[in-house]
């Protein structure tokens, strides 16, 4: 493994099939991040951001191509040897922040670690803290519908980081966010991201966005196109 190497794709294909036809999604893409960056991946709509996603993600498989996620091959794993690296390994925060409705901030947060062998009081702890650490102490008990766009992502950033990932994945997270919450939650991507050394990888269409990360991978036709660094 090269020194610091999180992530390692090469020469990445993915193809779907749909009926009798078939779309390129991505059309080898070969790229490494290293521990502890912080990356945008912007492109057109339909060039393949999402499909790059999912499959960093451990949520679906390329086609062809090696994906070696912290030293080791995950590209020829299947369903259930994904699912347990993904539960182990990767946070997401979704544009729509897809909290559990009707239940707290702290449930929510707390979900991930229902599929992990830690007990309800640690569980609880291990919440709590996530929760400050994105600046909702005091709103721990405040139900989905009780709290501000920008407070639902930042409840989906503390459940995501809450059992400590190698990588957050967000995807589109400022997407239905107004420009000055937007800020609010990359300023909190970015302090994670500094402060705590948290990899992050994000989808973007917003250059303003993009520029909180230190790189943003431009995507075109399922390909890189460049790379642009943002001097952070
Ligand atoms: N499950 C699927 N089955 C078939 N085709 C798919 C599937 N998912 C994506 N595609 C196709 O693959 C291509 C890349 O899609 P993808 O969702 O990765 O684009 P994107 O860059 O995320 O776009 P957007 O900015 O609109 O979210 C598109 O042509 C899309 O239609
Ligand atoms: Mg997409």
């Amino acid at each position: 493994m090269q020194n610091n190497v999180l992530i390692e794709l090469n020469d990445i294909k993915k193809i779907y099939t749909v009926g009798e036809s078939e779309v390129h999604a991505l059309k080898g893409v070969s790229y490494s991040i290293r521990k502890g960056d912080m990356v945008a991946i912007m492109g057109p709509s339909g060039s393949g951001k999402s499909t790059m996603m999912n499959i960093i993600g451990c949520l679906d498989k390329p086609t062809a191509g090696r994906y070696i996620l912290e030293g080791t091959e995950v590209s020829t794993f299947d369903k259930n040897q994904l699912a347990r690296i993904r539960n182990k390994q990767i946070g997401f925060v979704f544009q729509t922040f897809n909290l559990l409705a009707r239940t707290s901030a702290l449930e929510n947060t707390e979900l991930p670690l229902l599929y992990s062998d830690v007990n309800a009081k640690t569980a609880k702890e291990m919440a709590m803290k996530s929760l400050e650490s994105v600046g909702l102490k005091g709103r721990e008990t405040h139900k989905t519908n009780q709290l501000s766009g920008g407070e639902r992502q930042r409840v989906a950033i503390a459940r995501a980081l809450v059992n400590s990932p190698a990588v957050i994945l967000a995807d589109e997270p400022t997407g239905n966010l107004d420009t000055k919450t937007g800020d609010e939650i990359m300023k909190i991507f970015t302090q994670l991201n500094e402060s705590e050394g948290i990899t992050i990888i994000l989808v973007t269409h917003d250059p303003e966005v993009a520029e909180f990360a230190r790189r943003s991978i431009h995507i075109r036709d399922g390909l890189i196109e460049r790379i642009e660094e943002n001097g952070r």
